[in-house]
């Protein structure tokens, strides 16, 4: 059975003040919640400060990026001992932010997701294909070759520990929602990879969306079979319209 996850992603946003509070209402509006998981991703500096806050919450704490090494001569890097101590369960790897403007490619990203695992860090992988891919209907065809080079050199056993991410890259930001059977078809496209790798072990993978997910369109999104939850950015840093979508309903099992 898959629980659906939310994950807030608040990319560069959160000064220790804000993050605090930020957390705090998230702590405050997902304590009532039952068969969902929820997590924030803050930026690096403020996972400590989070993470207090967080203490003995059912949110949980991921880090938005990392390195794969554990430690080294690396400038402005953070490694996945880093994160375990500061009390990560999750790490989002390869968003398209980092492929785009920092150079990101699947090889880094593969290198990390084992390190993750490696490191009992749940690593949440990002693909998704650009306007100009989908409009030249590449989509699916972009979409296998970063799933197939981020994990399908794992064992079924540790590809049942990654999560997947879907964000469009022309839904990332821009307010323009992949519509739920958009989205569907990448998932379920997404499921028959990592069954072709993994048998039946794709059928406990958990494939989140993310691009423009906000409180008026999570209750379609998720009514999606394949659908198992949201990576959220943009309404991550407003608690309200972050707790409305990790409250979407119907809540339903996913088996
Ligand atoms: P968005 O970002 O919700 O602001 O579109 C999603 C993401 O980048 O993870």
């Amino acid at each position: 059975m898959r629980i659906p996850l939310i994950v807030g992603n608040w990319k560069m946003h959160g000064l220790l003040a804000e993050a605090r509070a930020l957390a705090a209402a998230v702590r405050a509006g997902a304590e009532t919640l039952n068969g969902r998981e929820v997590a924030v991703a803050p930026p690096f500096t403020a996972l400590a400060a989070v993470r207090e806050v967080l203490q003995d919450s059912a949110v949980a704490l991921a880090a938005q990026n990392m390195h794969w090494e554990e430690r080294g001569a690396f400038t402005g890097e953070v490694s996945p001992l880093m994160l375990r101590e500061v009390g990560c369960q999750f790490v989002i790897l390869g968003h398209s932010e980092r492929r785009q403007y920092f150079g990101e490619t699947d090889a880094m990203v593969e290198q990390k997701v084992r390190s993750a695992l490696a490191h009992e860090l749940v690593p949440i992988v990002c693909v998704g294909e650009t306007l100009k891919e989908r409009e030249s209907g590449q989509t699916l065809e972009v979409v296998t070759t970063q799933v197939r080079r981020a994990l399908l050199a794992l064992e079924a056993a540790a590809i049942r520990r990654v999560v997947v991410a879907y964000e469009p890259v022309w839904a990332i930001g821009t307010g323009r929602v992949a519509t739920p059977q958009q989205a569907q078809e990448v998932h379920r496209w997404i499921r028959n990879l990592l069954r072709e790798k993994a048998g039946e072990v794709a059928a406990e993978v958990r494939i989140l969306y993310g691009g423009s997910v906000k409180p008026d369109n999570i209750d379609d999104l998720m009514k999606e079979p394949d659908i198992d939850g949201v990576l959220v950015g943009g309404a991550s840093l407003d608690a309200q319209a972050f707790v409305r979508i990790a409250r979407f309903s119907p809540a339903r099992e996913r088996e």
